[in-house]
Formats: structure tokens, sequence, C-alpha cells
């Protein structure tokens, strides 16, 4: 056991505030070539204005901080303007949400194993950290992918990616950033939902020790991992509870109950599927987990509203009522309480615009 110095514990009281009643995370945190590609699909300008229009947007909906607890932003965002001069830094604090940075600088292929990756930003990290800790920002995210494929993952593949989230854990909380540590198994193949399972465990009993090795304090961080799901090309179908079930169980074998909660990843989930497996896992496990169960999601919130704002300004206030209104319904499955069937429409009262 550790003693908590001031900056562990600002850690864990980040870590506390990020996961408090009804709230969850959004992340917004796409580097440009994937904001880009994301934009491109509804025919938005690549444009690093129409990156910061569209992150004002979401940033000045009303009500957004009954629902959303913490924003994880882009490095660009925060060196950005708004449209009346302020940072963004301050806008999100201005909305009552936290704000955080993505920290790692993205995946390369992995030497000597074909098919895997590897996350790089370790290097000048330290110095990036203080940086943002003295902008304001007050945790951080770093993204790990595992493959599963023919021969992959490979044990090698897991512990290294491990230890690097691990690294990057300790020297957020050395500057008082409270860590997310996001081992991600991706969607893509045509793997059964045990072998979905088998990794998914492997990975996180290898992160916990790799974190325990690096002295990581475990109520200073976050988890934010995958579901337990169907590769997307499988031909097999999981039900919402099949994957509520797998996911809490793999969870409940391989997280400590000193992790204050867990934030799930969407992955590429369709956004009503994504809740209403959330919402199964709260309604089903509410009184045996030891973690709060809440979200993370970047493309189950977001790819809905970018559909509709496309980036016109006639769309704005649509795009912003949409946002809500998945915010809201991600809320409500904290506490298993959001009942797509019955709520297919938007609440129309979410929103008092004149
Ligand atoms: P998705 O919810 O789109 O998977 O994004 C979450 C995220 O932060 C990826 O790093």
């Amino acid at each position: 056991m550790r003693n908590a110095n001031v900056k562990i514990q600002g850690a864990r009281d980040t870590a506390k505030q990020l996961v408090a009643a009804y709230k969850g995370l959004l992340a917004m945190d796409e580097s440009n070539p994937t904001c880009n590609k994301r934009f491109a699909q509804f025919g938005i300008p690549e444009t690093a204005e129409a990156r910061r229009d569209y992150r004002e947007l979401i940033l000045t909906t009303p009500d957004l901080g009954k629902y959303i607890s913490g924003a994880i932003l882009y490095d660009e965002t925060i060196r950005q303007q708004t449209s009346d001069g302020s940072s963004f830094i301050d806008l999100v604090i201005k909305a009552g949400i936290i704000p955080g940075i993505k920290v790692d600088l993205g995946t390369t292929d992995m030497a000597g194993f074909p098919g895997e990756k590897i996350t790089e930003g370790l290097d000048g990290l330290r110095e990036r950290l203080n940086e943002y800790a003295g902008m304001g920002l007050r945790f951080a995210k770093w993204r790990a992918v595992i493959s599963i494929g023919n021969g992959i993952p490979t044990e090698t593949c897991i512990a290294t990616n491990m230890q690097i989230l691990a690294q990057y854990a300790a020297l957020c909380q050395e500057a008082g950033i409270m860590p997310i540590v996001e081992p991600e198994v991706l969607m893509d193949g045509d793997h059964s939902i045990m072998q979905c399972y088998d990794v998914t465990e492997s990975v996180l009993k290898t992160l916990f020790y790799e974190l325990y090795k690096q002295g990581v304090d475990l109520e200073g961080m976050l988890l934010k991992p995958n579901m337990v799901l169907t590769g997307k090309n499988s031909i097999e179908k999981s039900s919402v509870t099949e994957v509520a079930d797998a996911t809490v169980k793999c969870l409940l074998e391989c997280v400590p109950a000193a992790v204050p909660g867990v934030a799930f990843l969407s992955g590429g989930q369709d956004g009503e599927m994504a809740t209403n497996r959330l919402n199964e896992m709260n309604r089903i496990f509410k009184s045996r987990i030891p973690w709060a169960l809440t979200f993370s999601f970047s493309r189950a919130i977001q790819l809905p509203v970018l559909e509709i704002w496309k980036g016109k300004e006639e769309n704005k206030i649509p795009a912003q009522q949409e946002l809500c209104y998945r915010a809201k319904g991600n809320s409500d499955a904290r506490w298993g309480q959001f009942d797509f069937a019955v709520e297919p429409e938007r609440e129309p009262d979410i929103f008092n615009y004149k």
C-alpha cells in the first residue's frame, strides 16, 4: 500500500469526480487524420477550422455537463481559440466538465510481429504532461490496440503494450494527472465472443500485473476497456444479455476493486447497441460490481451528431439536440434505466432553445 501524496490524491479526486453518479465521458480526441476521415464520410471540409467549429458545437451544447463529467480533448483543440476568442479548456470548464487530453501519439507496426501494433509517445511524455498540467488539464488517455486474428495476439505484443501503458500511467500520476488506461481489443475479424473473452482476460491480467510492478495507484486511475463482443465479421450473433454477461464476468475476473471506475470505449458498435449493452450490464449486475460502470464513447455518441450537422450552421441546433439525447441515454444506462424500446424519440424538453 502506498501513502497518497498530493499528486496521487489529486488523481484519486479526479477519478472519483469523473465517475460521479449519472455521468460518463465524451471522447472527442480524434487525431486530425481520424477526424478528417469521419468528416469525409459526411462531406464536411477536412480543415482545422471545421474541426474547431465542430468541437465548439459540442462544448456549447446546453446541459451537456448534466450527463458528461469529462471531455477528452486533442492537442490541436487546446491550442485553438473558440469563435469568441476564449480557450477550449476554459469552455470545457465553463460547461461544468473536467478537461482531459489524449497523450499517445498513435500506433505503428510492431517490428518483427506482422499484423500487430505498438503505441508510441513515451519519449518526452514527462515534459508534455507537465505542460498539460500547467494548462489545467486534469486527466490523460493512452490507447493500446490488440488485434485478434490468425496466430495473434502474441504474448509479446500484449506484454509490450501493457508495459508501455503502465509506464504512461506512472508518469501521469507523477505529474498529478489522472491516467485513463485504454487497452482496446479490436472488433475487427470473425472471432467468437469466447475468443474475445479470452484475449481480453489475458490483456487485463497482464495490464494489472504491469501496473502493480510500476507502482501505479489503482485508486488514481480509470480503466477504459472494450466490451466483450463477437468479431464484426463473425456469423455468430450475441444477444445484449450475452455481451453484458461476458463483459462483466471478464471484468470481475481481472479488475481490482480499488479501481474506481470502468468507462467503456464504443469501438465501432452502433450507438444504440453500445448504450443498450451498457444499460444491461448495470441493470443485471448493479449490486455485484465494485466499480462504477460507465461510458467514454466517441463514435457511439458522435457519429449520429456528425450525420445531422454535416458542417452546416443551420444544422447546429438539431445536431446539439442529438448530442444531448445520446449523452442522456448513456447517462440513463449507467443505472440500467435506459429503455430504447420505449424511448425511441428524442426528449423534446431536454432543450429550451428560444
Ligand atoms: P470509440 O468510442 O469510437 O471507440 O472511441 C473511444 C476512444 O477514445 C478511442 O481511443
